[in-house]
């Protein structure tokens, strides 16, 4: 049985009954229009954990770019099916107005990190992405939260964001989940055009493949990608680029490299 919640304090009433009864949870925190990669984080949720609580929330502080969240996919009924059929027991799916009862006047910023990369390409991004992970993590109250290594970034501040606010959660780090050329699954693929999807899986082959960041840049300009980014920080590659006017990013491990 999965059943949906609305209201946080429907939701921490059940909690409150789960950890009486001394049962684990796991969360996983999305934006809906799910795919595979949402589904392997909630099958290691739902492995690892007695009770797995998916939420679905197109999370409107962490778009710089209004045209951006108007466009995001919503697919709640689909997202519930799909979810159903996984066996998940609780999706939350909570209203704007509930999840920020203080219109978004408290946040949570990291001023380092957070600035470069995704973070100069999207200035406030990851404010929004910290401070509604905040918000869903004190609010779901689970042992262990599961996050994709898709985000590198996102990834490596939302397990800032635990240290340094000592919340009890542990993150859980999910591989990327690719298609069978490579390409990162993302909700973003679909909006590609055939011959763009074609080349999209480029983006993984080069920054797996080429010697430098400035190689990688170049092979995917000569290859027609706008590029936005390909650096390497502390053992990984990240890139971003833009196929007709889509953003894809993606990162590997740097002893990927083939
Ligand atoms: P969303 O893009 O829906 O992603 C939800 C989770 O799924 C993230 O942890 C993301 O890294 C993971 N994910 C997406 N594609 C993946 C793939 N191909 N392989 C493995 N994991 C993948 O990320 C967000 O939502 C939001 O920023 C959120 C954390 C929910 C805050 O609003």
């Amino acid at each position: 049985m999965t059943r949906i919640v609305e209201r946080p304090s429907e939701w921490r009433d059940e909690r409150r009954a789960q950890i009486r009864a001394g049962l684990t949870l796991g969360f996983v925190p999305t934006m809906g229009a799910l795919h595979e990669g949402h589904l392997s984080l909630v099958r290691r949720s739902r492995a690892e954990n007695d009770r797995t609580l998916v939420s679905i929330f197109v999370n409107p502080t962490q778009f710089e770019d209004t045209s951006d969240l108007a466009r995001y996919p919503r697919t709640v009924q689909e997202d519930v099916a799909m979810l159903r059929a996984e066996g998940v027991e609780f999706v939350l799916v909570p209203h704007e107005r509930d999840l920020y009862p203080d219109g978004f006047r408290y946040r949570a910023t990291e001023v380092q990190d957070a600035r470069v990369l995704e973070g100069a390409c999207r200035p406030g991004h990851f404010d929004g992405v910290l401070t509604v992970v905040l918000k869903l993590l004190q609010l779901a109250a689970a042992e262990r939260a599961y996050f994709g290594e898709k985000d590198w970034q996102q990834l490596t501040l939302v397990q800032g964001l635990v240290d340094a606010f000592f919340l009890p959660t542990v993150i859980v780090a999910c591989p990327t989940v690719r298609e069978p050329d490579g390409l990162a699954l993302s909700s973003r693929n679909q909006r590609l055009s055939p011959s763009d999807r074609l080349k999209a899986p480029q983006l993984y082959r080069v920054l797996s493949t080429a010697p430098s960041p400035d190689v990688a840049a170049g092979t995917l300009r000569e290859a027609g990608f706008v590029v936005d980014y390909v650096e390497d920080r502390e053992g990984r590659r990240l890139g971003a680029v833009r196929l007709g006017g889509i953003r894809l990013i993606d990162n590997v491990a740097r002893d990927d490299r083939r």
